[in-house]
C-alpha cells in the first residue's frame, strides 16, 4: 500500500467543507489512517512548501496556509499518491476536471481546497512534517 499526505486547506475548511470532501476519498474505497486538525505555524508551512521558496508566491502561499486551521491526513492506497491527485484535480481551478475537487469547489490557483504529495519522496518527507509523532 502506498501512503500519501493530504491537507485540507483553510478555505475548504472556512467553508465546512471538511467532512464533504473526507467523504469524497472514503466513497472512493480509500483507507485514511491519520487525521488531524491543525492551525500551522510559520515553520510548518514553511518547511512544507520549501520547493517553492524564492518564488514571487511564496509568501501568499505561507500566508494563507498559517491564516486558519487545516485537515491533514494520510491515505493509504494502491497508487494513491496519483489516484489522489486526480481526485484532486489540476492546481489551476479552471483547467481541473470539474468532477474532480478542485474542479468542485474550487475557483482560485492559490486558494485551491487541498494539497497531495506529488511523489513518494515527498509524501515521506511531508508526512514527518505533518506527522511527526507517526
Ligand atoms: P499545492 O498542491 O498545495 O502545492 C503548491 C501550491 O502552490 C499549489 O497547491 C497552489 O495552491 C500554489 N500555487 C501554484 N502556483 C501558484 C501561483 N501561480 N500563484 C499562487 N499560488 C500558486
Amino acid at each position: 500500500m502506498e501512503k500519501t499526505l493530504v491537507l485540507i486547506k483553510p478555505d475548504a475548511m472556512e467553508r465546512k467543507l471538511m467532512g464533504e470532501i473526507i467523504s469524497i476519498y472514503e466513497k472512493k474505497g480509500l483507507h485514511i489512517s491519520a487525521l488531524k486538525i491543525i492551525k500551522p505555524s510559520i515553520e510548518i508551512a514553511e518547511s512544507h512548501y520549501i520547493e517553492h521558496k524564492g518564488k514571487p508566491f511564496f509568501k501568499e502561499l505561507v500566508n494563507f496556509i498559517t491564516r486558519g486551521e487545516v485537515c491533514a491526513l494520510i491515505i493509504e492506497a494502491d497508487n494513491a499518491i496519483e489516484l489522489v491527485r486526480k481526485m484532486n484535480g489540476a492546481t489551476n481551478p479552471l483547467d481541473a476536471d470539474m468532477g474532480s475537487i478542485r474542479g468542485q469547489f474550487a475557483v482560485s490557483k492559490s486558494e485551491n481546497a487541498v494539497h497531495s504529495s506529488d511523489c513518494a519522496e515527498n509524501a515521506e518527507r511531508e508526512m514527518k512534517i505533518w506527522f511527526p509523532e507517526i
